[in-house]
């Protein structure tokens, strides 16, 4: 019934997740912002100018834009030591075969992710062919939970948002699909992705038949 899937990368097709917590982690301390997993839990799917202010509203001073973007570029740069030496070997389990099991079905794959490293990651990973149209982050206005992303990636695939699946572990990318008018595969636990259509821990239990 599906005639397109659209993937989020960082935490669905490979851990970077855990790679953007620590780069936070280490800027919001530097800034006497206390950080944990909990707080990490909001970031994820946020872009990173977005995820900057949500981390300062913690903070006791305020930053001018100059600032900002400094601090901004101080986690960049800290996460991209962190994710120079990934490799094919840092695909989560199940992320190739669910790609190859989409093709197979004759679905066209997009992957929409707000990260501007998505193309340097996919690249490390050695999936970028995989993929029919990547969006590139720097084409869009309104991170997730705005549908701007995953409307883009239907739009460019050819194939009415309806008879997409979108596929996410973040709480806004959720939303993202869900304000798209797509059918959501939440990655992680239900509780937290609740507004997904389904949920599965992995693309270990990516199962296309069953959505
Ligand atoms: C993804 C991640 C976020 C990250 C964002 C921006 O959505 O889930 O944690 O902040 O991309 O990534 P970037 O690589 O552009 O800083
Ligand atoms: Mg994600």
């Amino acid at each position: 019934r599906f005639k397109a899937v659209i993937f989020d990368l960082d935490g669905v097709i490979t851990d970077t997740a855990r790679y953007h917590y620590l780069a936070w982690k280490r800027l919001a301390e530097t800034q006497g912002v206390h950080f944990d997993e909990a707080f990490n839990e909001h970031l994820k799917g946020i872009d990173r100018m977005g995820s900057l202010e949500l981390i300062l509203a913690s903070s006791q001073r305020s930053y001018s834009q100059e600032e900002k973007l400094a601090l901004a570029d101080e986690k960049n740069e800290h996460y991209k030591e962190l994710i120079v030496t990934m490799s094919p070997g840092d695909l989560l389990p199940g992320a190739v075969r669910a790609l190859d099991t989409c093709r197979t079905a004759g679905l066209k794959i997009g992957l929409a992710s707000v990260s501007r490293n998505a193309f340097t990651v996919l690249d490390r990973l050695g999936i970028r062919g995989k993929f029919d149209y990547v969006v590139d982050a720097a084409t869009i206005a309104k991170g997730k939970p705005d549908p701007e992303i995953f409307l883009k990636a239907a739009r460019e695939l050819d194939v009415p948002p309806a008879e997409c699946l979108g596929v996410e572990d973040a709480v806004a990318g959720v939303a993202a699909i869900k304000s798209a008018g797509m059918w959501a595969l939440g990655i992680g636990d239900p509780q937290t992705l609740e507004q997904a259509d389904a949920v599965i821990p992995g693309l270990a239990q990516f199962d296309l038949a069953s959505y």
